[in-house]
């Protein structure tokens, strides 16, 4: 019998990946284009995990499964939960492609956790513990996408300073197409944050300029400037490329939009593989694109419209 259960999406972020580790502003959204479950069961015999990526003792779990060891620690030491317990991991959220895989189970797991104890699982009583365990398991994440996925709604949001809503209103489309090749966030950051030491100067203006394409592409939204707002994540896939955070998967796919109408086309999340978004101006256009894509290659591809009432 389950005792406790917890769901959460993934995210993805429209404007700002990398550069807000570095304190500058991000647009980002909840992602339901796949959904995720995480289940918490009592096992008499050993505190278990059950998931596609590891089955087992939680004693056992492997080093990659540090986030969630790490905050199951801390949950089960603030509730007292008398182990063992079994805790079973479905996630339908594809893995390392920047759509905040991690962040999801972990933020599941939570909300499953106090579903289980019968306390309110607010966001910011689920975003307490999922923090501090992203902050031990990852060295020194921005927060985004804890905080994107303990939310509903889209948001903008800003390292230290926190989110506000931001209505991701427009009349366009996003396609977001997955590479199938793993992402490699923890590395880009950390290479990033190497380039940070060797020139400052140049890294830090691109980061600012990063901020600043973000704030542009929240003015374009707001004035519902699809083409405005391409032309920013075309920008900004530049500079990303420039940090390394793109890779050969991600330009081919993204060159290939662009090549197919698309407005704009950058990365998304952390890169180094995993997903890339491109905007259509509409519905017909992107299910094109949809289609393009899976033809250069994409392993998945998914559709969101941007518009309240353009929801697919
Ligand atoms: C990962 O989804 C987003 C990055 O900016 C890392 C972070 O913010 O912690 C690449």
């Amino acid at each position: 019998k389950s005792i406790g259960t917890g769901y959460a999406s993934g995210k993805i972020i429209l404007m700002g990946e990398h550069s807000v580790v570095y304190g500058e502003p991000a647009i980002a959204f909840p992602f339901a284009g796949t959904g995720i479950q995480a289940t918490i069961k009592v096992n008499k015999l050993e505190s278990w995990i059950e998931s596609s990526f590891f089955h087992g003792p939680l004693s056992a779990a492997p080093n990659t499964m540090r986030n969630v060891t790490v905050l199951l620690w801390y949950l089960v030491k603030h509730f007292k939960i008398p182990e063992p317990f079994y805790l079973k991991i479905e996630s339908s959220i594809p893995a390392e492609r920047g759509m905040g895989s991690s962040a999801a189970v972990a933020v599941a797991i939570t909300r499953a956790v106090f579903d289980w104890m019968e306390e309110p699982a607010t966001q910011e009583n689920v975003l307490h513990f999922v923090n501090q365990a992203e902050a031990v398991a990852h060295g020194n994440p921005s927060g985004i996408d804890a905080t994107t996925i303990s939310g509903t709604e889209p948001i903008l949001y800003q390292k230290g300073i926190g989110f506000q809503p931001f209505q991701l209103n427009m009349d366009a489309f996003l396609v977001v197409a997955d590479t199938g090749v793993k992402g490699q966030t923890r590395k880009a950051v950390k290479d990033i944050a190497k380039l940070m030491e060797l020139r400052p100067y140049e890294t830090n203006q691109q980061m600012r300029t990063l901020g600043q394409l973000t704030n542009q592409a929240q003015q374009a939204v707001l004035q519902n400037k699809p083409r405005v707002l391409g032309d920013c994540m075309n920008q900004a896939q530049g500079l990303l490329r420039l940090l390394g955070a793109s890779n050969r998967n991600l330009d081919h796919l993204i060159e290939t939009a662009l090549e197919h109408h698309a407005l704009g086309a950058k990365l998304t999340g952390g890169g180094r593989g995993g997903c890339m978004i491109a905007l259509a101006e509409n519905e017909t256009s992107g299910r094109q694109l949809q289609k393009t894509l899976l033809d250069a290659g994409a392993r998945d591809t998914w559709i969101e419209g941007l518009g309240v009432y353009a929801h697919v």
